[in-house]
């Protein structure tokens, strides 16, 4: 196999992770090629010993350091144990480092949608902002009786979601939809499970009003930020302007930014299979054709039987993959999902049902859709769909087997699969295959 032809793999290796969305893969290559100009036009300036005014290339998240995202020092916290005090804050304010733009890569398996991720060059990311939005994430003080965080509805200990049917908010009133997952949320702009917010920023906005969830306003959780000394002082070393309701909504959202999923069995023996497929028949002259891709062939299958996916996983996997179980038609690209909407008849047959996209786009074809969940880390996130009515995934799965509930809006990929028993349990192995680490994260050690 020549070098022609490893190319064309790697690139339909990307497209195949990325789903249809070709449109992905272009962005990235232009960014890339960007920003090796950019290091040029640096490398050039600095040659002739020009020092560059910091305001030109802000917001290009160039020449800062280089980050993967779901690195633990990103999310530890200030340094230090216990209450977290005023000198803490100011060593940590005072440390350039913390305020220098960073550049990031994604861990493997979410690494192949790396040309998607959204809202960065808006609102670059910085130590220190990723740090004030973890701090406001875990208080509770966000809320009007300072009970309720975000983590009470998102917490690391519950998937990033909640065991409940709904989110419960203040004085435990209950919402009308299961509390979805908040990680791997970068890579794309779209968010809830109508597509309401246009951005994690404007998404964050919302539950701190939210009468049910923390019932706070706007102005009530600014005004107190603004008297607290420790949030005061990030704000305004983070923020040209300060405390202001959306400078809490960038802060949070870089927060979220960084909690990614790091690899799974599933990855591991996906880059294997990528492989194989790619080579087809070659596959056995592969060490003679290509030495360089059967190294990392014979590497991938290394570090495959090192995070190892059983058998009956495997089985799930072709059957996620092919028509049989056409997960993939939707639950498909780097985090396996399609980030659209579908109506599988969840719901529908309650007098009043909730019409989901529809609410947003008035279109009859999108009643009782919503927006499609990632299968990464699913099996910690239970219960499972809009209105948390799936306790458990073997149940999810015994709803695609039956084909979801006939409406006139079901989609037309949901048909009945005629799975056998095994094959159900294999779907569900399967998914608990693409379990992966989450970062770790200081839960405390905000400002009192
Ligand atoms: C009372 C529970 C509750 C609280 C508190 C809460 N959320 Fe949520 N969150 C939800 C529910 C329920 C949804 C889905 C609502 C919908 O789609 O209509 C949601 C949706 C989201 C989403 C969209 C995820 C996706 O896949 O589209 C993100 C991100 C998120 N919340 C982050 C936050 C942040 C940040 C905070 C704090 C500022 C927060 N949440 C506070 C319950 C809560
Ligand atoms: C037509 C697109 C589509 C197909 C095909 C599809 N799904 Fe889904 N999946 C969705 C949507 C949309 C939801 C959320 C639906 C809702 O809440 O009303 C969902 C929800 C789920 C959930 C719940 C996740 C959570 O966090 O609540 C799991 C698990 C799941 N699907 C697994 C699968 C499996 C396994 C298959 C293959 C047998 C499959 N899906 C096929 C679109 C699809």
């Amino acid at each position: 196999m020549n070098r022609r032809i490893v190319r064309t793999l790697d690139v339909s290796l990307r497209q195949d992770r990325e789903g249809p969305t070709v449109r992905g893969w272009g962005r990235g290559a232009w960014r890339h090629l960007s920003e090796e100009r950019w290091g040029l036009i640096m490398l050039r300036f600095s040659v002739c010993g020009v020092v560059l005014a910091g305001g030109l290339f802000a917001g290009l998240s160039l020449g800062g350091e280089k980050v993967t995202l779901g690195d633990p020092s990103l999310t530890a916290g200030i340094p230090g144990k216990g209450k977290l005090t005023s000198d803490q804050v100011k060593s940590w304010l005072a440390d350039p480092k913390n305020h220098l733009d960073l550049s990031v890569e994604l861990p493997m398996g979410l690494a192949a949608g790396s040309s998607l991720i959204q809202g960065i060059k808006e609102n670059p990311l910085t130590r220190a902002k990723i740090e004030l939005g973890r701090q406001l994430y875990f208080d509770p003080k966000l809320s009007a009786d300072a009970s309720v965080s975000c983590a009470e509805c998102h917490h690391p200990d519950e998937g990033y979601s909640r065991h409940t049917t709904f989110g419960v908010g203040i004085k435990g009133q209950e919402g009308n939809r299961n509390s979805p997952v908040s990680y791997n949320r970068l890579l794309t702009s779209v968010q809830f499970w109508d597509g309401r917010a246009n951005s994690l920023e404007e998404q964050a906005k919302g539950p701190i009003a939210n009468p049910i969830e923390m019932g706070n306003t706007h102005e009530k959780v600014v005004a107190d930020l603004k008297k607290n000394d420790l949030y005061r002082a990030q704000f305004e070393k983070v923020f040209k302007d300060g405390v202001t309701i959306d400078n809490v909504a960038r802060a949070i959202a870089s927060f979220e930014r960084v909690i990614v999923t790091g690899a799974s069995p599933f990855d591991y023996f996906d880059r294997v299979k990528s492989i194989e497929k790619g080579v087809g028949a070659d596959l056995e002259t592969l060490k003679e054709d290509d030495p360089e891709l059967f190294a990392r062939y014979e590497e991938a299958k290394k570090a495959s039987a090192q995070h190892a996916i059983s058998d009956s996983a495997k089985r799930g996997y072709d059957i996620y993959f092919t028509d049989k179980g056409r997960c993939s038609t939707c639950h498909v690209g780097a985090n396996l999902s399609d980030e659209k909407y579908h109506n599988l008849g969840v719901g529908m047959d309650k007098p009043k049902p909730d019409l989901g996209r529809y609410d947003q786009t008035k279109v009859d074809a999108d009643k009782g859709a919503f927006k499609t969940p990632t299968i990464r880390n699913v099996a910690l996130s239970a219960p499972y769909m809009h209105d948390g009515s799936q306790a458990t995934l073997e149940e999810v799965v015994e709803w695609y087997d039956k084909g979801g509930e006939k409406n006139p809006y079901l989609s037309d990929k949901i048909v009945p699969l005629k799975l056998t028993k095994e094959e159900k349990a294999d779907l569900v192995e399967f998914m608990k295959a693409c379990t992966g680490d989450f970062p770790k994260v200081e839960i405390g050690r905000f400002p009192e």
